[in-house]
């Protein structure tokens, strides 16, 4: 599947990956990434895909009722960016409940604005951030980090819809820790394909299981709520 990429990244823009061996594992034509070298640039840098057998930039577009769920126990005060939006899965149902949504994302699916590393975004778009990240290669935890530190700005919620067992990490615990979040609400149902296509899904993403964190980086940390939601 080929996306329409906008300003491809020039080869000497990954200082990072100075190697002529790396180098000629890039895909150019297919890599857009900001010319300064935030985790995007990082995660990418072989190429679209994080791994093998991972979407191309990590597109795992997020079933509508997973949203419909979020929106039956959690309100947001004010527009909502969805800063890695794919093909608008979030920001649709966002914006059919009422909500201003702004739309961006690294690639250029045909909606919201192309070419926008959340990673190297100066500002806030919006009060709020919601959005399904790209996973692999960390860039899951950097979204998460950015993501609250825009929010601790505007005053706005995070909401993330994370793999549970990503909760329970080594690496993470200190993240948690030192940022709990408000409430944590457990999915019941959802499966986020391979470019939204199950035939393309490996053998292990049905079992994967997801919830929804929401951190509100303006209240004082008062312990995490658990909570169960149907996506039924
Ligand atoms: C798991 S998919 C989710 C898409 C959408 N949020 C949804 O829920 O349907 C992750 C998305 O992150 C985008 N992405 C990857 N790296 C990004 C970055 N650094 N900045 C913005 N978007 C990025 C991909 O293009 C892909 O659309």
């Amino acid at each position: 599947m080929r996306h329409r990429l906008i300003d491809p990244v020039k080869l000497t823009a990954l200082k990072a990956e100075p190697e002529p061996a790396r180098m000629r594992l890039l895909h150019p034509d297919e890599v857009r990434v900001s010319s300064i070298v935030t985790a995007t640039a990082k995660a990418f840098r072989f190429g679209p895909r994080v791994a093998p057998g991972r979407a191309p930039y990590e597109f795992y577009p997020t079933p509508p009722e997973a949203t419909r769920a979020l929106l039956s126990v959690e309100s947001f005060d004010g527009a909502i960016w969805e800063p890695a939006c794919g093909e608008g899965h979030i920001a649709k149902v966002l914006e059919t409940a009422g909500h201003a949504v702004v739309s961006t994302d690294l690639v250029d699916y045909g909606f919201g604005e192309g070419g926008r590393d959340f990673l190297a975004e100066k500002a806030p778009l919006a009060r709020h951030i919601v959005t399904n990240p790209p996973y692999g290669r960390g860039l899951a935890d950097a979204f998460a980090k950015y993501a609250l530190s825009l929010a601790a700005t505007t005053g706005g919620k995070v909401a993330m819809l994370l793999n549970i067992t990503s909760l329970c990490h080594p690496r993470r615990h200190p993240f948690y820790v030192a940022h709990p979040p408000t409430v944590i609400y457990a999915l019941d149902e959802c499966i986020c394909w391979p470019n939204g296509d199950p035939a393309q899904a490996t053998p292990t993403i049905a079992n994967q299981r997801y919830c929804w964190v929401v951190w509100t980086p303006s209240l004082p940390p008062s312990g995490t709520r658990f909570v169960w939601i149907s996506t039924r």
